[in-house]
């Protein structure tokens, strides 16, 4: 039930710091300061390549697991969507693990490719939120996330919970590689434990936001910039807006923008900046000067420093709180949700079953 939300969805958006809290709860070991996974019969330490694969939001998790795999592991990682996996006859070396990304654990596409890359011999894992669900039944290894049930069309908790999943994948692949001594591996531990509290901070804005929805409510596209793991978030944003308010927009690598999207700026296309302060936050500014110089209106989401060396000449700012870079994709989900969610509730779109889609998506 809804309790006191007008929709399923931003219900849900406002359940992240508890079942984020919740499924960090069964990846860390608070006592030892350690990370831990469900037992597997596997050697998950040589696993020398990862391949994932997801559609949709479960798709943009495992962009940004693919950025903290090879930073914190150093172990290679392809990532396609599902439905390109599936035709492309990709190479899978042996030794190989398959992983897989999935709210509901039965998307067509999602599953067809895990069942191509088990007849090929690869490991097979899953992240999914239903226990029960084909791909948790056919994997060597369950990774569950403990979002609850998601009812919204637009994916929110159950990405943030992903992402805690991949984190702990991460830290954990990269302390098995001897990539990672106890006392790095102690401060992962710190952070995620944190992130619940960040994920509260990043939702006291919401009346903020409801605001500033209606300076974007009336245009008719939106660009998303992000850099590095936040660049999967930008992605994340466009499509987030895109599903429930029906206005076109695009996310894009923010050094990619000179290379096209550039001249499509002008006035009337809002910029959403996704820019934790950091050693890529200068290259972010460039580029947000680069808009600001042809007219583009920027909304920047950044932390306190960010914004207080890039917020003015802004049509707007979030503020979210300083992180570490592990979990700011995980916290800057949310006032990219909630943009999206006031956006659609301005424009008075049926938010919790926007037209042409379905929750679940079982057919190719
Ligand atoms: O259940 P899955 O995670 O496999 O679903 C994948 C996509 O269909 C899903 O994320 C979709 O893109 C959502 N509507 C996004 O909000």
């Amino acid at each position: 039930e809804k309790g006191n939300y007008r929709h399923f969805m931003q219900k849900e958006i406002f359940e992240q710091p508890t079942v984020v809290a919740q499924t960090l709860s069964s990846y860390i070991r608070q006592v030892s300061q350690s990370v831990t996974l469900p037992q597997m019969d596997f050697d998950l330490g040589g696993i020398n390549r990862i391949t994932i694969v997801a559609c949709g939001t479960s798709y943009y998790a495992g962009m940004v697991a693919k950025y903290w795999i090879e930073t914190f592991a150093r172990i290679p990682v392809d990532i396609d969507v599902a439905s390109e996996f599936r035709y492309r006859d990709p190479v899978l070396e042996p030794g190989g693990l398959s992983l897989f990304i999935s709210q509901s654990g039965e998307t067509a596409d999602t599953l067809a490719a895990l069942r191509h890359c088990k007849a090929e011999g690869q490991t097979i894992a899953v992240v999914v939120n239903v226990p029960t669900s084909t791909m948790a039944r056919e994997a060597d290894l369950l990774l569950p996330t403990y979002a609850g049930p998601e009812i919204g069309v637009a994916s929110t908790k159950a990405f943030t919970c992903q992402l805690s999943v991949l984190a702990a994948l991460a830290a954990r692949l990269a302390v098995l590689r001897g990539r990672m001594d106890r006392d790095e591996e102690a401060q992962v531990v710190t952070h995620l434990v944190e992130a619940p509290a960040r994920l509260n901070a990043a939702l006291d804005h919401d009346d903020e936001i409801a605001q500033m929805a209606h300076l974007i409510a009336p245009a008719r596209d939106v660009l998303y910039l992000g850099r590095g793991p936040d660049f999967p978030l930008a992605l994340e944003g466009a499509l987030k807006l895109k599903e429930i308010s029906y206005i076109h927009a695009e996310g894009y690598a923010s050094g990619e923008m000179k290379h096209g999207p550039i001249a499509l700026i002008d006035e009337a296309v809002p910029v959403i900046v996704l820019a934790p302060s950091g050693p890529l936050f200068e290259k972010t500014v460039s580029n947000m000067q680069e808009v600001r110089a042809r007219g583009g209106k920027v909304v920047l989401i950044s932390d306190a420093e960010g914004i207080a060396e890039a917020g003015e000449g802004c049509i707007a700012t979030i503020e979210m709180p300083r992180v570490h870079p592990l979990i700011a994709p995980i916290v800057y989900a949310v006032p990219v949700q909630l943009l999206a969610y006031h956006v659609a509730c301005a424009k008075g779109t049926d938010v919790d079953q926007p037209r042409n889609l379905a929750k679940s998506v079982t057919v190719e």
